[in-house]
């Protein structure tokens, strides 16, 4: 690309006076932190973003309940299998407009009674503007609803089944990049425009510490051979041990199911990948330019299903097996419902239509069916049976 035909990236006042405070510019991590979750500023911390399909990007749970339906049974495995009487917690982290907790309180209490009596629903949203609409829209939720932070979850830890439905492709990452003999950590820096005023730009930083750059082995990026030219970049995601071992905390007994965009590392990391996973949503628009008009956009990067899995264990989980999204719905009865919607007589048409076309969006395997289902349980803790969403599909 030409210079001329570059994107320009004007700097918000409120991130340039950021960078000058900084010296100028700060790591790729700390812009996206900012540009995510600063409490005035970022999409999410101002409530700016809205998850849905007329929002800025759609979700499983915001195209309708079936996906909650089919979950439902999942959870309710789980906590069925956690010793009685004792009271029981669906804790939902990152739980945006809240749909999916609502949907899921309304499946228990309708189609597991005797468990809902004794479950309450426990919100983890660190983002005020979020927590707000979560509230309106939980109202009226049949189960008791509770907002904690990890912090007072961990004064207080339940058993139960903790979620986390697209939340850890929010977590800042770090930028790598290679310039030909080393990995550099990315960073965003203020560029001094005389004509069109300051701008940002990403630059190579400093060499990766040796720590860090000893992760990059069983990621396949040591050596970085003749096939990553100069400039070639990925993400790593130093964020995933701390959020894991939060979760480890809140949760004395029970299940972690995190349902997330995900690669194994040689997909995530291979040579032909030469500008990471990044992307960034809004109104329904997706570009991979991440420094488009900051604290408007979600960002967010794929997961390494390797480096989530090392993390867990290192923070007290083990896994209980991972799925793409389509094989777990389908092993969860999702072409029995499809099949069941012919059957149905009085529904207008259109709304037949429209479900069956969000059914078939969930198992897509080129969108949300190519999402990683990948299910951990608190080591020492219960035993819990072997997952329902990794069993074979039922006979139709
Ligand atoms: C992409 S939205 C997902 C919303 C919802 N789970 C869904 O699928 O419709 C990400 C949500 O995670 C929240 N979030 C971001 N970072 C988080 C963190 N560290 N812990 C918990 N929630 C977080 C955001 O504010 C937002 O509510």
């Amino acid at each position: 690309m030409s210079p001329a035909a570059a994107p320009s990236h004007p700097a918000p006042a409120w991130l340039e006076q950021r960078l000058r405070a900084a010296g100028g510019s700060v790591p790729f991590l700390t812009y996206m932190q900012w540009a995510l979750h600063d409490p005035e500023h970022g999409a999410y911390g101002s409530g700016r973003l809205q998850v849905g399909p007329r929002g800025d990007f759609a979700t499983s749970p915001s195209l309708g309940p079936d996906f909650a339906e089919l979950l439902a049974p999942q959870l309710a495995q789980w906590l069925e299998a956690l010793p009685g009487p004792e009271p029981l917690a669906l804790v939902e982290a990152g739980p945006g407009e809240g749909d999916l907790a609502l949907q899921l309180a309304q499946a228990l209490q309708r189609q597991w009674p005797q468990l809902a009596v004794r479950t309450e629903l426990v919100l983890i949203e660190p983002n005020p503007g979020m927590a707000e609409r979560q509230r309106a829209r939980l109202a009226d939720a049949p189960l008791p609803c509770r907002w904690l932070s990890f912090e007072q979850l961990a004064q207080q830890p339940v058993r139960g089944v903790l979620l986390a439905h697209e939340v850890l492709d929010a977590l800042a990452v770090e930028r790598i990049e290679w310039d030909g003999s080393l990995w550099r950590r990315q960073r965003v820096a203020l560029h001094e425009d005389p004509a069109a005023g300051p701008s940002l730009r990403l630059e190579p930083g400093e060499p990766l510490e040796p720590r860090i750059a000893a992760q990059l082995e069983p990621l396949g990026l040591v050596p970085a051979g003749a096939q990553r030219q100069s400039g070639w970049c990925t993400e790593l995601h130093p964020g995933l041990g701390s959020w894991l071992q939060q979760a480890a905390s809140a949760l004395s007994d029970g299940a972690l199911l995190v349902i997330d965009y995900a690669h194994e590392a040689w997909r995530y990391y291979a040579p032909q990948r030469s500008n990471g996973t990044l992307m960034a949503y809004r109104q329904q628009q997706a570009t991979n330019d991440p420094l488009l008009e900051p604290g408007h956009w979600d960002l967010t990067a794929h997961l390494c299903i390797e480096s989530l899995e090392a993390a867990a264990v290192a923070q007290g989980w083990s896994s209980l097996g991972h799925r793409r999204q389509g094989e777990a719905l389908l092993a969860l009865g999702l072409a029995q419902r499809l099949h069941g919607l012919q059957q149905q007589s009085g529904v207008p048409l259109d709304a037949l239509l429209s479900r069956r076309e969000a059914l078939l969006r969930l198992v897509d395997p080129h969108a949300l069916g190519d999402f990683r289902w990948l299910a951990f349980q608190r080591q020492d803790a219960t035993s819990l049976p072997p997952a329902l969403f990794l069993q074979d599909p039922p006979m139709a």
